[in-house]
C-alpha cells in the first residue's frame, strides 16, 4: 500500500501521478486527491494501482449513482459530474495531439453534448457461469473478462435496459446459457430492437452452440423485439424483420445484422450536419463535384453529402454494412452515390482521379494509418474531415498529413458516451 497525490486524468480514464520516482496510474481517483493505493502490475515502468480510499477527496468528487461502478468495466467517470467530464475530456485531446502528434492546438474545442444517460442504443451482453455454476447475465470487469452480473444500465435507453431486466429472469437464464453474447440494437425512436445471439466457441473455434431457432422465437415475444439474428461462427440466421430502420436528421438507414452503425442515440444528426457540414465551424458549407466516405457504414454521412455533391462514392469493408448503404442510397433515390464494398486501402490504390472536392474518414480505433494516408495524400483532396473514436490514432494520423501540407482548421469534441473515457472528435482540415 502506497499513498499518492493524482495530478490529472489521462486517455483511458485512469488518474496519473508519481510516488518515489515512479509514474502511478490509478482509476476512480480525481486531480488534487490524496488516494491509498495497491499496485496491480507494472508495465513498461508505470505502475497500474488500485484505489483502496481516498484520503483527501477532490470537491469535484459526487456520489456514483451506479451501484457497479468500480466493478463493471464499462463507465469510469461516474465520481464526477457530466460538465466536468467533458472539460476534462477536452483537456485530454488536446494534450494527446500535442504529446502523440506534435500538434498545439490553442483554439477552442466546441462541445457537443446532449442527455448522460439513457443514451446507449446499442449493448452487447456478456453471458458466462457464475463459480456456483449459475448462468448470469452482465458486463465485464475492466481489462478482463471477469462477467459483472447486472440487474439495470444507467446509460442504457430505456427500451434496452426494460430487455436487459426481462433476461435476466432465472426462466431466461436457462435459455440463454448456451451462447456467449447478446447484442441490443433500439432505433431511433427506442421502439423498435434487434438482438443478435452469439455462440459460443468450442477450443478449435468452431460454434459450440446448437441451433438458437426456439430462443430466437421466444425473443421475438420480448417487448419491442422485431428481429433476432442467430450468429453460428460465419452462418447466420434471422428470425423477424431482416433489418430495423434508424432516423437521423433528413433520413432513414436501413441497419441489417452485422452491420455497423452509431452506439449513443442523442448527438446523431447534429454529428452528421458537423462532418457533411451543415451547421460548420468553419465557414463556408462545402459542395462540389466529388465527395469520397471513405468509412462509409451504412452511410450516415454519404447520405446528406449526396445533397451537396455532384458524386459521392462511399467505401465500406463489411459486406453487410456496404450493403445497406447501397440499400439506403436506393431508398432516396440517390443515384450519384456510389457504394464500394472493398477497404480503404484497395479503393485509393485503384482509385485515379485527384482532388477530390471532400474526404470523409471515419476508421475504426485503429486509425486510418500511413499506407492509406499515403495513397489519400496522393490524391490531394481539398479538404478533409476525420472523425476519431480514438485520439492517440487521430494524433498520429493528423501529424502525417499536416506533414504533407494539410492544416488544421478545426477541432469539436462529440460527448458520445458519458461517464465513460471515450472521446469521439471531428476535425477539419484543408491544404
Ligand atoms: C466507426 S465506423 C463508421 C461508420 C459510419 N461512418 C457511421 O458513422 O455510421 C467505421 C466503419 O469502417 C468500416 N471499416 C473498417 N475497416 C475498414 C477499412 N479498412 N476500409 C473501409 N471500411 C472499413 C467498418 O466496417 C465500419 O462500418
Amino acid at each position: 500500500m502506497f499513498e499518492f497525490t493524482a495530478q490529472k486524468l489521462v486517455y483511458g480514464g485512469d488518474a496519473l501521478g508519481y510516488h518515489q520516482g515512479r509514474t502511478v496510474l490509478v482509476p476512480r481517483a480525481l486531480p488534487g486527491e490524496r488516494v491509498a493505493a495497491e499496485e496491480v502490475r507494472t508495465a513498461k515502468g508505470v505502475v497500474h494501482a488500485r484505489p483502496l480510499r481516498v484520503l483527501v477527496a477532490s470537491p469535484d468528487r459526487v456520489d456514483p449513482p451506479c451501484p457497479y461502478f468500480g466493478r463493471c468495466g464499462g463507465c469510469q467517470y461516474q465520481h464526477l459530474g457530466a460538465d466536468l467530464q467533458t472539460a476534462y475530456k477536452r483537456d485530454i485531446l488536446r494534450e494527446t495531439l500535442r504529446r502523440l502528434g506534435r500538434i498545439t492546438w490553442d483554439r477552442d474545442i466546441p462541445l457537443h453534448a446532449a442527455s448522460s444517460w439513457q443514451y446507449r442504443n446499442q449493448a452487447e451482453l456478456k453471458v458466462g457461469r457464475l463459480g456456483d455454476g449459475k448462468v448470469a447475465l452482465g458486463f465485464f470487469a475492466a481489462e478482463s473478462h471477469h462477467l459483472i452480473p447486472i440487474d439495470a444500465c444507467l446509460i442504457l435507453s430505456p427500451r434496452l435496459d426494460a430487455i436487459l431486466g426481462e433476461l435476466r429472469r432465472a426462466d431466461w437464464l436457462s435459455d440463454l446459457g448456451g451462447w456467449s453474447e447478446i447484442e441490443l440494437a433500439a432505433d431511433d425512436r427506442d421502439e423498435e430492437v434487434r438482438m443478435a445471439l452469439r455462440a459460443h466457441r468450442d477450443p478449435a473455434g468452431r460454434p459450440a452452440t446448437q441451433d438458437g431457432e426456439q430462443v430466437a422465437v421466444k425473443c421475438l415475444a420480448l417487448p419491442g423485439v422485431v428481429s433476432v439474428a442467430v450468429e453460428r461462427g460465419r452462418e447466420l440466421r434471422v428470425f423477424g424483420k431482416p433489418s430495423i430502420s434508424y432516423a437521423a436528421g433528413d433520413f432513414v438507414y436501413q441497419v441489417s445484422p452485422g452491420s455497423f452503425f452509431q452506439a449513443s442515440r442523442f448527438l446523431l444528426a447534429e454529428l452528421a450536419a458537423a462532418v457533411t457540414s451543415e451547421g460548420s465551424q468553419s465557414g463556408a458549407p462545402p459542395g462540389g463535384a466529388l465527395a469520397l466516405d471513405l468509412y462509409a457504414g451504412v452511410g450516415l454521412f454519404t447520405l446528406p453529402l449526396a445533397r451537396r455533391f455532384d458524386r459521392v462514392i462511399g467505401v465500406e469493408a463489411n459486406a453487410r454494412s456496404a450493403a445497406d448503404l447501397a440499400a439506403n442510397a436506393a431508398a432516396h433515390r440517390l443515384s450519384n452515390i456510389r457504394a464500394v464494398p472493398e477497404s480503404a486501402f484497395d479503393f485509393l490504390r485503384r482509385f485515379a482521379q485527384t482532388e477530390p472536392d471532400l474526404v470523409v474518414l471515419d476508421p475504426p480505433r485503429a486509425g486510418v494509418g500511413f499506407p492509406s494516408l499515403k495513397l489519400l495524400a496522393g490524391l490531394a483532396p481539398k479538404g478533409i474531415h476525420y472523425v476519431s473514436c480514438h485520439p492517440p490514432t487521430l494524433a498520429r494520423d493528423l501529424a502525417f498529413l499536416i506533414e504533407r501540407g494539410y492544416q488544421l482548421d478545426s477541432v469539436e469534441l462529440f460527448d458520445f458516451f458519458p461517464h465513460t473515457f471515450h472521446i469521439e472528435s471531428v476535425t477539419r482540415l484543408s491544404r
